[in-house]
């Protein structure tokens, strides 16, 4: 596996981790006993900044797994303000399901079950804030219908764009050639994106940030 970051750095940004709560602290347990991939926690640290500054309504998440992110997001939301996740693995909806039950946050949450290519043509309401993180194969597709539910002046955030430190490396793994392609054609249609100012940032496996013009 391929690295973003040099061990000291990410030991030294480690030593200043906040722990989360019991809630946060067994699904981060529970993803990597059972290889369930979660967003890095520094990735999630800074949406949650995001979200607190952002303060945004409506947020979109494509692609739940165990609801982690998804249930920091809701944390930082204003009162009446909403998630909606997409998730199309029974596996992972049914661990979704019982981890916001359990957040004591379930009326800011709205898991909606399918695959994210045919259920986002179905939303018509725009978002002020869209978090993409989900199959890389799909990124463009799910891009695309992103962006036209984003609002103006809404904020997007895709996760994975340096791919494991394999998007700028010479050579890649055959393991990880068809996805590494998918991500370096997306990081061009990303940041050549018109309506579109964005940029992407080395936290986590990579982030990606946008607010459409
Ligand atoms: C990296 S995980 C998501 C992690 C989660 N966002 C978090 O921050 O903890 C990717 C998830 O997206 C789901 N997924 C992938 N493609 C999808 C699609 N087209 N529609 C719905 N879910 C999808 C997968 O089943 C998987 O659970």
């Amino acid at each position: 596996m391929a690295q973003i970051f040099f061990p000291a750095q990410k030991k030294y940004l480690e030593s200043f981790r906040k722990k989360g709560d019991d809630l946060i602290v067994e699904m981060e347990q529970y993803a990597t006993e059972h290889k369930v991939p979660i967003l890095d926690w520094h990735s999630a640290d800074f949406i949650e900044k995001l979200i607190l500054i952002n303060k945004p309504e409506r947020v979109l998440e494509i692609g739940t797994a165990i609801a982690y992110t998804t249930i920091r997001i809701a944390k930082c939301l204003h009162k009446g303000s909403v998630v909606h996740s997409i998730e199309k693995s029974a596996d992972n909806i049914k661990i979704a399901l019982e981890n916001i039950e359990k957040s004591g946050i379930s009326k800011k949450i709205k898991l909606i079950q399918g695959d994210a290519l045919s259920v986002m043509p179905q939303l018509k309401k725009k978002y002020d804030f869209i978090f993409l993180d989900a199959d890389k194969e799909d990124y463009k597709r799910l891009f695309d219908y992103s962006m036209i539910l984003l609002r103006k002046g809404g904020i997007i955030v895709v996760d994975n764009l340096l791919w494991h430190g394999y998007a700028a490396a010479n050579r890649v793994p055959s393991k990880y050639s068809k996805s590494t392609q998918h991500i370096k054609d997306f990081n061009k249609l990303f940041i050549l994106q018109q309506n579109l100012d964005s940029m992407i940032i080395p936290i986590g496996d990579g982030i990606g940030l946008g607010i459409k013009k």
